[in-house]
């Protein structure tokens, strides 16, 4: 097992990815191809910003790429087409993202606590935080591909989902490790704000303040 992580490690070490994480991204879009050129794409818990290269890449200079994380991600190298933002996803607004998004990428992750069933729970909180910012941001008829740790409520997760999208479905990528609970819900057509019934009240308080940064 050990190999094959060193394989993905080498891989992006040779092809000048931060981090072997662009692979899951690639393999998401060979399946599903949800980047196209001119996309304006939100990318959420970025750092250090391989799935930005990727999808900053394939949108090319038309589209943009607002790539969010608690950790400050290094904007050396990075393209134009990318803008930065220093902070926690669910505190962001509507008005300091700049608009709608046609994509929404996740590949955010709590610090693990060490117990699965405690990490899955903070995983599915998130992903319902994506789902509630979705109704803010994403355009209709737009895609959401977010990670998740596979627990006991993955299958609530699924379903909530799949009444907010015209389709939902789970994807493991190859270069993701075969013992990690992590999945992909890739979610394409975004209904509008109606279909969703569930309220998750994910989203805090308050909107951008001085401790902020942006930039890129
Ligand atoms: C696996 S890393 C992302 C790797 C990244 N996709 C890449 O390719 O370089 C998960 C990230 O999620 C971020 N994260 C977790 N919770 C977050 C939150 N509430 N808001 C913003 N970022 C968050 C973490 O800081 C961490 O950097």
């Amino acid at each position: 097992m050990k190999e094959v992580q060193d394989h993905w490690f080498r891989k992006a070490k040779e092809d000048g990815y931060r981090a072997r994480s662009a692979y899951k991204l690639l393999a998401i879009d060979e399946r599903f191809r949800i980047l196209k050129r001119g996309m304006r794409v939100l990318d959420a818990g970025a750092a250090p910003g391989s799935w930005t290269q990727v999808a900053s890449k394939i949108v090319g200079e038309r589209g943009e790429i607002v790539s969010v994380d608690l950790k400050p991600i290094d904007p050396r190298g990075l393209p134009k087409n990318v803008r930065l933002i220093c902070g926690d996803l669910r505190q962001i607004s509507l008005a300091d993202f700049g608009g709608y998004f046609d994509l929404i990428l996740s590949d955010m992750a709590p610090d693990t606590t060490g117990v699965p069933m405690a990490d899955a729970a903070i995983s599915v909180r998130l992903c319902n935080a994506l789902l509630d910012l979705s109704k803010e941001v994403l355009k209709v008829g737009g895609d959401l591909a977010m990670k998740v740790f596979e627990g006991g409520e993955y299958l609530e997760l699924l379903a909530r989902a799949k009444n907010i999208f015209c389709e939902a479905q789970g994807y493991k990528p190859t270069s993701s490790r075969a013992e990690s609970v992590e999945m992909f819900i890739v979610c394409s057509g975004y209904k509008g704000r109606k279909f969703d019934q569930a309220t998750t009240a994910t989203r805090v308080k308050p909107p951008l303040g001085p401790g902020w940064k942006s930039g890129g």
